[in-house]
């Protein structure tokens, strides 16, 4: 075992490495291969422990009983934390620990179970042909003008997780562009186009109390006349026998309008782009349907939209030879998990039809992902409508990534359909 720290590649880690050049895999091999434990302290955030292979990151998934959510599970500026850790002011299910997060993640299991998202399946696909038609529709009111470049991101790969998310809470997927808003003030609340750089903490706090009075109104509306939807369901819901407060219902709807659609869209956007990239592996997808299961899967492992979550140590540990002492924080690589060669055979290939895909897309463990069954539905139904209806869809310019070490997201892509 080792005390000593082995300082990462900063890069590893930093916003304007991720917007330039996208994912920093060949750091992140490097890691893997001779410091998979290594600290990373650049003076601006919280420093951490990066974890980049997948057993470790499995191991630590796994034993919440010494890596705890609930310090958070980001890594915050250190000019941020003075006021306060942000999403620590309202209770959310993934920075929580047991016994409670098992009881709030009780209240939504039902309704994200497999069999509940396969009843929605149709309307899902449903939904996305009025998005592809409308899409359509506009192109031939503008086919005077040529019928230029679209932006993938605003007509296409937004649409679907906000709509489908705002329906099952219940709330009009009319208000979609005003939430849209606000969740990228919140997630790239780093980005100069959507945030504050130099005060990401004020742009994250006012969109979150926006979002607050937004919902506000039908948590209201609904303990009136309670409806099917989850903003009903969270009124009526009982932890402990005691109904939820309106910060706890706020908290469940601000987590579920975020994570509901930043990282759909995200992994949609970044599933088409590596699409595009492989031409001849997105005719084989379009060609054969059959390959739609195993191609979401890995399209989930190349792209891996969300590239962290982080967990605190509650005492000293050691992971990979390597010791931590307590109160520090580990950050868990998802998309590094995703590429390491102990786990995937040729992990930097791109292979549609790969036979077992352990990817860690969704995370590992009792946090991993509420919506998985969702997000695969979404984007197996969005990705048949794209290549289906506009088959030679290609870039038209280069995509624009978002400025965020937390997820991986593309701001724009502009793409020609024919
Ligand atoms: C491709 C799309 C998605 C990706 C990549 C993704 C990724 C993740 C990851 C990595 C976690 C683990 C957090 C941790 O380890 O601490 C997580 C948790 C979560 N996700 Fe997703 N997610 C996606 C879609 C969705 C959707 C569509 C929803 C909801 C409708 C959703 C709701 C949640 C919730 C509520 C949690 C917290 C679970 C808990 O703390 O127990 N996600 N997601």
């Amino acid at each position: 075992m080792t005390g000593t720290r082995i300082q990462a590649n900063p890069d590893c880690f930093d916003p304007d490495y991720f917007a330039k050049h996208g994912y920093p895999h060949d750091i992140w091999a490097q890691m893997r291969r001779d410091t998979p434990v290594a600290w990373v302290d650049d003076g601006v955030r919280e420093p951490f422990w990066a974890v980049t292979r997948h057993a470790d990151i499995c191991e630590i998934g796994m034993d919440s009983k010494r890596f705890i959510s609930g310090k958070g599970v980001t890594i915050m500026r250190r000019d941020m934390l003075e006021g306060g850790e942000i999403p620590r002011s309202v209770p959310l299910m993934l920075t929580m620990d047991p016994p409670g997060h098992e009881k709030n993640r009780t209240i939504l299991r039902e309704r994200f179970k497999p069999s509940v998202m396969r009843a929605l399946e149709e309307h899902i696909i449903e939904r996305c042909r009025l998005i592809a038609d409308e899409v359509a529709a506009q192109r031939v009111a503008t086919a005077a003008g040529g019928g230029g470049p679209i932006d993938f991101v605003d007509a296409i790969a937004m649409r679907l997780p906000l709509d489908v998310i705002l329906e099952l809470l219940g709330v009009p997927t009319d208000d979609r562009d005003q939430m849209y808003l606000w969740s990228n003030a919140v997630i790239g609340s780093e980005d100069p186009d959507y945030g504050d750089v130099a005060l990401p903490r004020d742009a994250i706090v006012g969109a979150q109390q926006a979002m607050f009075g937004y919902f506000m109104k039908f948590i209201t509306a609904r303990r009136a006349a309670p409806r099917d939807d989850l903003v009903s369901l969270l009124v009526e819901a009982r932890i402990d026998g005691e109904p939820l407060s309106d910060m706890q219902i706020l908290g469940f709807c601000f987590l579920l309008a975020i994570a509901g659609n930043e990282t759909t869209r995200n992994a949609t956007s970044g599933a088409m782009l590596a699409l595009i990239e492989h031409r001849s592996a997105m005719n084989a997808l379009a060609s054969k349907p059959e390959l739609m299961t195993s191609g979401v899967e890995e399209l989930l492992r190349w792209v891996t939209p969300i590239i962290y979550m982080a967990r605190t140590a509650v005492e000293d540990v050691e992971i990979a030879g390597q010791r931590i002492a307590k109160d520090e924080k580990v950050v868990l690589f998802y998309p590094s998990a995703n590429r390491d060669e102990a786990v995937f055979e040729a992990p930097f290939s791109f292979d549609l039809a790969r036979k077992t895909n352990r990817h860690l897309t969704f995370g590992f463990g009792r946090h991993s992902c509420l919506g998985n069954n969702l997000a695969r539905i979404e984007l197996r139904a969005v990705l048949n409508e794209i290549l289906t209806r506009f088959p030679a869809i290609d870039l038209a310019g280069a995509p624009q990534r978002l400025r965020s070490n937390f997820v991986g997201g593309i701001k724009t892509m502009p793409v020609t359909l024919e």
